[in-house]
This record gives structure tokens, C-alpha cells and sequence, in this order.
């Protein structure tokens, strides 16, 4: 592998994960998608991207997941730029560096994360001045999950997940995130929910699905108790059908005091809700001492959405 340097001129863009605090799931659409109702929240474990001008694109990993980041043209992270520099008649290659600390295929976005840091910083590197909603629309063409680590904070997602609105919220919250050894393929979890609802017909006659006034009424009040009993995902029985380990996991986590616990996005991570960060670390103490999980990773919420952080990390 050729090793970028650090050249002057490179721009790093950090970039956070998400975890869906809520996830409302409604029918099969004819384009294969859901229309959801969610609220996301940006917690503190964070990619960073580099892009340099380079003589071709190349994808340098690093970081704590680096053997797990495809350095192909499926990456994310080198679509986004690759858009970037199509839509604006850019003809340059660049060197992307990602450094990367979310886990992999976890249901916590760091494909998604390390697009939008690559959109941001593309637009950055080639001085196109390009505004939030612009960003905005370019990262909903390269997933659903890709618009809200642009913004952060807490956000209510709703059409794919990719239309954001802001959420009125206050407090900081403490997060043990459970990692998996092996991950669980998104389409995959979407089809298992389709197959239990038409094996129950629960499709038929679906409600629009809608946030609960309950969890957004914990988020005003910042109250982490309210919050823990509110987390809800309707993707969760899929992914506990997939994975019955995972049930065990998140019913551990319980068990061992967590306000509460859910799986995140379409799994395999599980993320329990603590009081406080003392109450996180034993949590974690106690997981790691019941061998459920490959990782556990402490995190806090809500963080900044995508940001300039300057010069490559050495
Ligand atoms: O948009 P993205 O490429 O991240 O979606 C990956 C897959 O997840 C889709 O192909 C679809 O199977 C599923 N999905 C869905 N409904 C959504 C978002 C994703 O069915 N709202």
C-alpha cells in the first residue's frame, strides 16, 4: 500500500457516528425503500478523512478499524468526492485518508460518516463554496443515512431517513455501545422486518410511522430516565430474529443497570443509555466480564455534526 504523506494543503474533516434513539419503521415501498420517522443523536466516536491532491485515488486506511475499510471504488467515502468532483467539472484524483474509530458495519453510519466528511472536505480542498442544503442533497444521493452527520446534534429524519429537521434538546447523554464481531447487512435487517410483518400481517393497515411525544418530551427535559424507557426501534425483532445473540446482549445490559438498551440502526451494535459516565464504565466492566460482545465503546451524545479540523493527524 502507498502511504500518503502529510502533505500541506490536505484537508481533514472529522465526522461523528449516530445512534437512532428512536426508529419508526413504515411499509415496503415500491422502490424498495421505508419511509421512517427517527430521531438520530451524533455521539462522540469519530472518523477522520484527509483527501490530498494525489496522482490517482487512493484509499489509506488507518485507525482502530482500519483492515475493515474497502479500499475500493465502493468505498463511500471515495463516491462522495468522486460526485463532488463530477458535478463541479473538478479533473483531479486525490489520496483519501481515513482514519477510522466507528465501528464497522454497526448500525452506526461511519460509511455514511465518512462520505459526508469527504463531501465536506471535497468542497473545501477545490474552494467551491458550497452551502449546507447543497451538501445536504449530495449526501441523500449517496445513502440515507449520509445527511445527518452533516448536521449532528439530535435531528428528527424522516422520508428515507434523509429529510432532517432540527430537535429542541438539552443535556448531554452517556452511551456504552456494544460491538459485534461480525456485522449484519442493512438490506438484510429491512427484509427480515418486511418478512415478520407479512408473516403476522401487521403491513396491512400500517399508521404512518411517527416519533413518540414521549421521547422527544425526555429530550426538552434532558432527563435520561424518560429517554432510557422512550428508546424504541422497530428494526430491533428483525435483527434479534438474525441474531439471537443480540437479545441476550441487550437484556444483559439491562440487567446490569442500563436506563436502556437498543440496537442501533440495523445492528449488530447494541446501545445501552447510562445515568452518568461512572454508571458507563460500569456497565462496561460488568459486559466485558459476561464475554457477550467482541468491543465496548463509551461515547456521549449529542457532538457536532462534520467539521474542519485542518491539518492531517501524524
Ligand atoms: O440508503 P441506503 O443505501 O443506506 O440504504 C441501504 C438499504 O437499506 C436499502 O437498499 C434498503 O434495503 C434499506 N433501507 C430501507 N429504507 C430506508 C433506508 C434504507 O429499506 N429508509
Amino acid at each position: 500500500m502507498t502511504v500518503a504523506p502529510t502533505l500541506p494543503g490536505a484537508v481533514t474533516v472529522r465526522a461523528p457516528a449516530k445512534v437512532n434513539l428512536e426508529l419508526r419503521v413504515g411499509p415496503r415501498r415500491p422502490d424498495g425503500y421505508h419511509d421512517l420517522a427517527t430521531v438520530f443523536q451524533a455521539v462522540s466516536l469519530h472518523d477522520e478523512i484527509s483527501v490530498t491532491r494525489w496522482d490517482e485515488w487512493q484509499v489509506v486506511p488507518t485507525g482502530t478499524y482500519a483492515a475493515l475499510i474497502p479500499t475500493d471504488g465502493d468505498n463511500l467515502a471515495v463516491r462522495a468526492a468522486k460526485l463532488v468532483a463530477e458535478q463541479w467539472d473538478v479533473d483531479e484524483k486525490l489520496s483519501i485518508r481515513i482514519d477510522k474509530d466507528i465501528p464497522v458495519a454497526g448500525g452506526m453510519a461511519g460509511g455514511s460518516a465518512d462520505a459526508a466528511a469527504a463531501l465536506l472536505a471535497c468542497d473545501q480542498l477545490w474552494g467551491l463554496g458550497l452551502m449546507r442544503d447543497e451538501l445536504a442533497e449530495l449526501a441523500a444521493t449517496l445513502g440515507s443515512d449520509v445527511p445527518f452527520p452533516l448536521t449532528g446534534g439530535n435531528a428528527m429524519g424522516s422520508g428515507r431517513g434523509d429529510q432532517l429537521a432540527p430537535v429542541l434538546a438539552r443535556g448531554t447523554f452517556h452511551w456504552v455501545f456494544a460491538i459485534s464481531d461480525v456485522g449484519l447487512s442493512t438490506p438484510a435487517v429491512y427484509a427480515e422486518c418486511d418478512r415478520l410483518r407479512d408473516l403476522t400481517g401487521s403491513a396491512t393497515d400500517m399508521p404512518e410511522p411517527q416519533v413518540s411525544p414521549e421521547l422527544m418530551g425526555a429530550l426538552r427535559s434532558g432527563d435520561p430516565v424518560a429517554l432510557g424507557a422512550a428508546l424504541h426501534n422497530d428494526l430491533e425483532p428483525a435483527a434479534f430474529s438474525l441474531r439471537p445473540d443480540l437479545k441476550e446482549l441487550r437484556d444483559a445490559g439491562v440487567e446490569f443497570g442500563a436506563l436502556g438498551g437498543i440496537v442501533s440502526g440495523s445492528g449488530p451494535t447494541v446501545a445501552f443509555l447510562t445515568e452518568s459516565h461512572e454508571a458507563s464504565l460500569d456497565l462496561s466492566v460488568s459486559l466485558a466480564a459476561a464475554d457477550l460482545c467482541r468491543d465496548l465503546r463509551r461515547a456521549k451524545g449529542p457532538v457536532h455534526g462534520a467539521h474542519v479540523v485542518g491539518a492531517p493527524r501524524t
